[in-house]
């Protein structure tokens, strides 16, 4: 196997950024925390004698780990993924359930593929978007407002601010983007929407460019995702051919058209700036903030950027009502999220919940026997141990005790993780993956890792490192990386650096 050997932002910054450019027609081993903690580094090895093969971080399979993805687009998963001839598994679907009074976002994937069109169709997919071209951009401005509707990206910005900023913007060209990137490892959702729901994805950004006066749309969907990338480019061909995209959609003179731009493998390049320099073919670095994208994005023309999760939320938003989807959540956040559950659980897969429901009780669901913690919301996220599992999920009540829900990946970390390895894993993905803008995130992601190999007490050092980091770096990729690292060090600091 040629092990790739490549270190931080600062080495990269030398060659090409993007480690796809690298790394073409080879097998990749998923190495991202499910992954890892499956046996990720027995199939690395298993198919270093199968010729060449590349660890990357996520392949949107936590719930089956470990998994490799063939050079020719097959992915293989459990004891296949170290085998030379696996069988197909890629279509086979996630388990999907509920915690809600009505799920939303899952409910067709529940019941099997919708594409092609005609499945989408009967379904009642893209049956919004023309109600709401005839009532025209302030209704679905109003009824977003209206929802409370928060984005599922991570950040859970309010949808309708971010529309309605775009919206007033000057700019005769404007862009709304659908971010497919799903780096964290540990969430899929985004994956199985875009892969087995494509239409519901176009159709959210259809009314979100009606909303705020885009005519063009692209899906930036991650290089680890080609058959998802796929399923929509596919799902936009069939979209044209009913007029449900073009320049004359639904028969009406609202123009509008998607692209798909497949990413190249960066997970900084979900954050939204880098994403947008990354379509522009640009170093996929994060940008200074203000002008934010709504007013200077993509090309420097104001520009809505959310999460898939969010899109396909919003044609469920309108075509049910404000009052109907916050009765699925809490008054701070309503509606439901999808959570992912990593092969970790004894049920894994998609989970809906009401936002409010307890920690305790999807675990339970997922059946958490022998777990002493889980990484919920990947790197950028937080571990929560035991005496935090009764919280419900819901952002303000999460905050006030630091914890992110992230993007809802849920990763189960067994009693006899080896917390010492679990934070060098989590350093070396930091330092390979920090986009090198800032001095903070790339000197100090990289010092961090070398001080966790070097002999001696790396705890002040590190702790000045991380006070630094969160404080200083340029995006949350440097102020989040820290905090759950530090909720590990500190309450297994023996286990981690000796007595
Ligand atoms: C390092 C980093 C990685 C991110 N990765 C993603 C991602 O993969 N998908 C995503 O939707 N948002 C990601 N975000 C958040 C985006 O910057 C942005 O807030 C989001 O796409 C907005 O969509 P929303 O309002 O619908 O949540 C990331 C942020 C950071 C700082
Ligand atoms: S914190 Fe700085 S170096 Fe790290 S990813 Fe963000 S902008 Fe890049």
């Amino acid at each position: 196997m040629t092990e790739p050997v490549r270190g931080g932002a600062a080495e990269r910054a030398a060659d090409s950024f993007f480690e796809d450019a690298h790394w073409e027609g080879v097998t990749r081993v998923c190495r991202g925390t499910s992954c890892q903690l499956a046996g990720a580094e027995g199939v690395i090895e298993a198919r270093a004698t199968l010729g060449d093969c590349r660890p990357v971080h996520c392949l949107g399979y936590c719930d089956r780990s470990p998994v490799a993805l063939l050079a020719d687009g097959r992915v293989a998963t459990g004891d296949r993924a170290a085998r030379a001839e696996p069988e197909l598994a890629d279509a086979a679907l996630p388990d999907v359930r509920w915690l809600t009074k009505e799920p939303v976002v899952t409910a067709r994937v529940a019941m099997g593929c919708h594409s092609p069109i005609t499945r989408a169709l009967d379904a009642g997919v893209w049956s919004t978007l023309p109600q709401f071209l005839a009532r025209g951009p302030e209704a679905i401005l109003a009824e977003l407002v209206r929802s409370g509707e928060r984005g599922r990206g991570g950040a859970g910005f309010a949808t309708a601010v971010k529309w309605r900023a775009c919206a007033a913007a000057e700019g005769e060209e404007k862009f709304v983007v659908a971010n497919g990137d799903e780096g964290d490892p540990g969430s899929f959702v985004d994956r199985v929407l875009m892969q087995h729901d494509p239409h519901a994805v176009l159709e959210g950004l259809a009314l979100c460019a009606f909303a705020v006066g885009a005519r063009s749309g692209i899906v930036y969907v991650r290089g680890e995702y080609p058959a998802a990338a796929a399923a929509l480019e596919r799902a936009i061909e069939e979209a044209r051919d009913h007029e449900l995209l073009g320049p004359a959609v639904c028969g009406t003179d609202f123009g509008f058209d998607v692209r798909v731009v497949r990413g190249r493998g960066s997970y900084v390049c979900g954050e939204e700036t880098a994403l947008l320099n990354c379509v522009e073919g640009r170093r996929g670095e994060v940008r200074l903030r203000p002008p934010y994208p709504v007013t200077r994005g993509l090309h420097g023309r104001p520009t809505v950027v959310n999460n898939v999760e969010t899109l396909v939320n919003v044609p469920a938003i309108l075509s049910r009502g404000a009052g109907a989807w916050r009765a699925l959540g809490t008054r701070a956040s309503p509606g439901t999220k999808a959570l992912c559950l990593n092969a970790g659980f004894a049920r894994p897969g998609i989970l809906e919940v009401g936002f409010g429901t307890r920690l305790r009780d999807v675990l339970e669901d997922a059946g958490a026997e022998g777990i002493e913690a889980v990484l919920m919301g990947g790197p950028l996220g937080s571990v929560v141990f035991e005496e935090d599992w009764d919280l419900p999920l819901c952002y303000a009540e999460l905050a006030e005790r630091g914890i992110h829900l992230g993007h809802g990946g849920l990763v189960a970390l067994p009693a006899d993780t080896d917390w010492r390895e679990f934070v060098i894993r989590a350093l070396d993905f930091a330092r390979r993956e920090s986009c090198g803008r800032c001095a903070p995130c790339r000197l100090g992601t990289e010092r961090a890792f070398q001080a966790m190999q070097e002999p001696g007490d790396p705890r002040e050092e590190l702790e000045a490192i991380f006070e630094a980091m969160r404080h200083t770096s340029l995006c949350a990729f440097g102020q989040l990386i820290p905090g759950p690292l530090e909720s590990v060090i500190q309450r297994h600091e023996t286990r981690i650096f000796g007595p």
